[in-house]
């Protein structure tokens, strides 16, 4: 079967299919099962040390049967502020004597570095097939540098204005996140959620005011889903949760139960474990709290406090404070290897190629 679009003209993959960069749930394990499967499988980048980084792009480099990608966050950083942390730690106090933590023993802390030359000093000698950012994109001149070395770069965008910016500011193709997507929303032109749109709300509206190839992103879990999306102009998915439960996947045995549990019917965007919105199961935190808590220091800067928490409760098997990232169709999740996701994925695209190149030919 013929699998090929506008982006595999772009990204020479057997399959338009890509597997969603997921920060602290895989690395290039999962990244080259679904290379090796004929998908684009991503690294996540935001959360890895240089050393680990390089690590990481080295198996790729050797290992992966086709074009990978690696992902950054494009975040500016924000000034910690003494006050929003002391009345942070106030609103988790409760928590804190439950687990018997001392909150001033707690270190502050980001976590999660944006894309910088010092990042893009490590990337280089890899030159990456593809290179995708959420949040937007690096100043111009990191970004040329990146297209520089060959590498085709993607962002996701949550709005018509977020992917008409980013077709201005030189992507070769973008990511349509709509509300469903687990993990963080790409969203940075605006803060306002009101703005945020449903996958297939997004994804032809996106499909008709950019040239660029366009990834439909959020909540696709099945053949059906693909076919849907490709049916709406998608050039390309990607998915994240359906591949949760992966053996190749890091994801945490609590994550992965709750994933396969009802408790993931019922997910929200929370800004809880992070200062910015991401969609996760509804957990005792966030029911507590109220998943978006105007207490919550600006992104990375939430989540040093909560971390000691999240420990404290997984040492006792529970999930009350875990981020437990995942978008709103978690029934694809499935304890089967990446190959076996991906080819059943794969079988929504048969019927929607072969449909398209029927209509074509008329
Ligand atoms: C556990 C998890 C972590 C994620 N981390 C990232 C990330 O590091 N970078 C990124 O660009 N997107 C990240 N995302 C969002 C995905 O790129 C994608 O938009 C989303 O998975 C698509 O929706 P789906 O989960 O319903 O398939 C993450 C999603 C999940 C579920």
């Amino acid at each position: 079967m013929n699998h090929h679009t506008a982006l595999t003209d772009l990204i020479p993959a057997r399959l338009p299919l890509l597997q969603a960069p997921m920060a602290g749930a895989q690395g290039s394990n999962l990244a080259l099962a679904v290379c090796a499967a004929g998908g684009v499988g991503g690294l996540p980048a935001a959360m890895l040390s240089p050393e680990a980084l390089r690590a990481e792009l080295q198996l790729l480099r050797q290992q992966a049967q086709g074009p990978w990608n690696v992902n950054f966050f494009c975040h500016t950083p924000p000034q910690p502020d003494d006050a929003v942390e002391a009345r942070w730690r106030e609103v988790l106090r409760p928590f804190y004597d439950e687990a018997g933590i001392d909150p001033a023993s707690v270190p502050a802390g980001a976590g999660r570095v944006p894309f910088s030359h010092a990042v893009a000093d490590v990337v280089e000698p890899f030159a990456p097939p593809v290179v995708s950012f959420h949040f937007g994109l690096p100043a111009p001149n990191l970004l040329e540098r990146v297209k520089s070395w060959g590498s085709r770069v993607l962002s996701s965008a949550t709005t018509v204005e977020e992917a008409l910016w980013l077709e201005a500011h030189g992507v070769d193709a973008v990511i349509a996140q709509g509300l469903e997507a687990g993990g963080h929303r790409g969203m940075f032109l605006s803060a306002e959620l009101g703005t945020q749109l449903g996958t297939f709300a997004l994804l032809p509206q996106v499909v008709a005011a950019v040239k660029l190839p366009v990834i439909a992103a959020g909540g696709i879990a099945s053949a059906d889903g693909v076919r849907a999306a490709m049916a709406l102009g998608a050039s390309g998915v990607q998915v994240g949760t359906a591949f949760l439960c992966c053996p190749e996947a890091g994801t945490s045995a609590l994550h992965r139960a709750a994933l396969m549990s009802e408790a993931a019917r019922h997910t929200e965007l929370t800004t809880l474990f992070s200062g910015r919105p991401a969609r996760g199961i509804v957990n005792r935190l966030m029911r507590t709290l109220g998943s978006l808590n105007p207490a919550a220091p600006a992104f990375p800067l939430a989540t040093a406090a909560v971390a000691p928490l999240r420990a404290h409760f997984e040492k006792l098997g529970r999930t009350d404070c875990t981020p437990l990232w995942s978008g709103q169709n978690a029934s694809g999740c499935r304890a089967a290897p990446a190959a076996v996701i991906l080819a059943d994925l794969a079988k929504g695209l048969d019927a929607a190629l072969s449909r398209s190149a029927g209509s074509a030919s008329v």
